[in-house]
């Protein structure tokens, strides 16, 4: 969630900067614009960087000839070819979706993320947002609320704006008239209330002809109340003067030799002095701050915004990803929070899959414990979910794989973010705000053991692993697994199988064969295999297991170089042919729902440690390939 102020073109930064030095003393509003694609959002941006005289004069004559060629609004200017113009720039591959774009009054200065209206609007939403202190969202008159403007709506409350604007556009066509206006504005308000806005206003305008946009227009004498810039200059920014606890996310450890120890970062929140007492946030170790470094020199003090560098006057450990913080009031530390998430996704979020969370600084695999609920679009009501689609707005546990150092995002909406990543194509499919960490996880801890693994393996003579066998139904996994573990146990191994089929009858009997489930089903199994690993035993697991994204989970869950993953690579057509359990045919005669290979996907495995092709090959071959493997990685020694 970075920040890129925009300057519209290089030879004139240095008149930019000028001007932006005389602009230093005002206040800065930050806002974005939403709504739907024909709205009119570009053309209001463009109405209000016209109208307060930033745009150079060269672009301005540039744009009344393309308005000329290309506009569609006959000899006037079309305000919307001045933002869309810069689309251009964003497709030659850089990778910002949002452009923020600088205008002043007299009065006060602003910057307004300008974010494409396509379908992946919610994420680019959700980034332009993080730091905006207010929202307009736009609705065409002749339209009114739609439920575009209610799910806009909902996720800029949950992004922690708390002005709202609902600029109800287009008024002209509908020819100026105050009880459409009137009953739109009070459908709105009656909507938004419930979301934490501290203030909502509702403004009739038309972007296109400029009424009520930084001029109060001459054809509503029945509106009394401000045009939206007068209304934007004069928003009260109730968040600045609160003074909120020194955070410091160490963005990396500076050492260039072995007397300085930096750590580099940006101050997230509040500030310190040379002197301050500080702590780490996840150890608790207390030192002051003894140096700050800048890029100019050293200062005396820092405070929110500013990229330093801090010392400490004992040498102590931290590293990316911890905080220093002010040790009277310190951030949470946990691995398990609950938190609201944004979907963005076109492959639903699912409970139970491993993802990566990333916060400012730091990152952890993360997985979804339970959807408390999804929250419906036009009432706002809680409702159960297995799943948040894309777009879709939930609470969720999550449980993270290491814990991280937080606060509630109400408190601090920098260090109470993150974003999930999906791990296998590495886009950005959610953003979350934490809500509060959770206690039970406080209170649960590991209980230190003195028989372990080690001791428990060696007893056995063995290695532990785990051999997961995943392939389509019927491709042969269970039969060369209990092969194996025949050969295995001759041999005097220790083993277990855990087999779909046998597994669902118990520990997973209430789970089905939706992607839900199926990720569930995996989870359990690959957890019961952990356990069964650290007693010391090798685990054959034979189950489909189709996505990657929980084979890896599973891979992660073990010790480096004791999954084994064995593709039971069986065409479709033979698995089909020989349907041992007569499933394919019912599942082909569509009897059989989310059946494997018909109506539901089997991703093959990319890295297989061992990959069988079955075809034609008797099992015990299969087998022997397996054994083969495992004796070459010293996995069959009795050790
Ligand atoms: S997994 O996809 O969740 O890993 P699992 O291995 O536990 O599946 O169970 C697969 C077994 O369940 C199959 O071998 C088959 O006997 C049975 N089965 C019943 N319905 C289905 C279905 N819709 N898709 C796949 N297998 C099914």
């Amino acid at each position: 969630m970075q920040q890129h102020l925009k300057i519209e073109k290089d030879d004139e930064a240095a008149d930019v900067r000028d001007y932006l030095a005389l602009q230093e003393q005002k206040t800065l509003l930050r806002f974005l614009t939403c709504g739907s694609v024909d709205d009119g959002k570009s053309t209001l941006i463009g109405r209000l960087l016209y109208d307060t005289r930033l745009i150079f004069e060269d672009q301005l004559s540039a744009l009344e000839r393309d308005s000329r060629r290309h506009g569609t609004t006959g000899d006037d200017i079309d305000f919307a070819l001045l933002v869309d113009g810069l689309e251009a720039e964003r497709e030659q591959g850089i990778t910002i979706d949002v452009a923020y774009r600088f205008f002043a009054t007299p009065k006060r200065k602003f910057v307004v993320a300008d974010t494409p209206g396509h379908e992946q609007y919610t994420r680019n939403m959700a980034t332009g947002a993080s730091t905006a202190d207010a929202a307009v969202v736009l609705v065409d008159a002749r339209q009114g609320v739609l439920r575009q403007t209610r799910r806009h709506t909902i996720i800029v409350s949950l992004l922690g704006i708390r002005h709202v604007v609902l600029a109800v556009n287009k008024i002209d066509l509908v020819e100026f008239d105050r009880a459409t206006f009137e009953r739109i504005a009070a459908e709105y308000r009656a909507f938004a209330e419930g979301l934490g806005f501290r203030t909502i206003m509702p403004i009739p305008l038309s972007a296109r002809y400029g009424d009520n946009v930084t001029q109060p227009s001459e054809r509503m004498d029945w509106y009394e109340g401000p045009a939206l810039l007068g209304y934007l200059e004069s928003l009260p920014l109730d968040d600045e003067a609160k003074e909120r606890p020194f955070r410091f996310p160490i963005q990396y450890v500076n050492r260039p030799d072995l007397d300085f120890r930096g750590f580099a970062g940006t101050v997230a929140s509040g500030s310190v002095s040379r002197g301050d007492p500080v702590v780490i946030a996840k150890s608790g170790k207390a030192s002051r701050v003894s140096r700050i470094v800048a890029y100019g020199g050293d200062l005396e003090r820092a405070t929110e915004g500013q990229a330093v560098t801090l010392l400490l006057e004992d040498d102590i450990e931290a590293s990316r990803g911890n905080m220093l913080v002010a040790p009277d009031a310190r951030p949470q530390v946990a691995d398990q929070f609950t938190a609201d998430i944004v979907w963005f996704d076109e492959h639903a979020l699912l409970p139970g899959r491993s993802y990566l969370l990333r916060t400012e600084t730091d990152q952890a695999n993360a997985t979804v414990t339970e959807l408390k609920y999804r929250i419906e679009i036009n009432s706002l009501a809680h409702e159960a979910a297995k799943s948040l689609e894309m777009n879709e707005v939930g609470v969720c546990n999550l449980s993270l794989q290491a814990p991280i150092a937080f606060d509630a995002f109400a408190e601090n909406r920098a260090t109470g973010s993150f974003v999930l990543i999906d791990r296998r194509t590495n886009a950005t499919v959610g953003a979350g705000m934490i809500l509060h960490g959770l206690r039970r996880a406080e209170n649960i801890h590991w209980q230190a053991l003195d028989v372990d693994r080690a001791a428990r393996a060696a007893l056995k003579l063995q290695r532990p692993a785990v051999l997961w066998f995943t392939g389509l139904s019927g491709s042969g996994k269970s039969t060369i697994a209990n092969l194996l573990e025949k050969k295995l146990h001759a041999a005097g191994r220790h083993t277990y199988i855990l087999d779909g089929d046998n597994v669902r009858h118990g520990l997973n009997r209430d789970l089905g064969f939706t992607e839900e489930d199926r990720v569930e089903n995996i989870r359990r199994v690959a957890e019961v295999a952990r356990l069964m690993a650290d007693a010391g035993l090798i685990v054959l697991v034979s189950f489909i297991s189709p996505f990657r994204a929980e084979r890896q989970m599973a891979r992660e869950l073990m010790k480096e170089g004791e999954f084994v993953e064995i593709f039971v690579d069986t065409p479709f057509e033979e698995c089909a042919r020989r349907d041992p359990k007569g499933l394919y045919k019912r599942a082909l005669g569509g009897e059989i729902k989310n059946f494997t290979g018909v109506d539901s996907p089997y991703e093959a495995p990319e890295g297989a440690e061992i990959h069988l092709r079955t075809e034609g090959r008797a099992p015990e071959e299969m087998v022997e390939a397996v054994e083969e493997w495992l004796s070459g990685h010293g996995l069959d020694d009795g050790r």
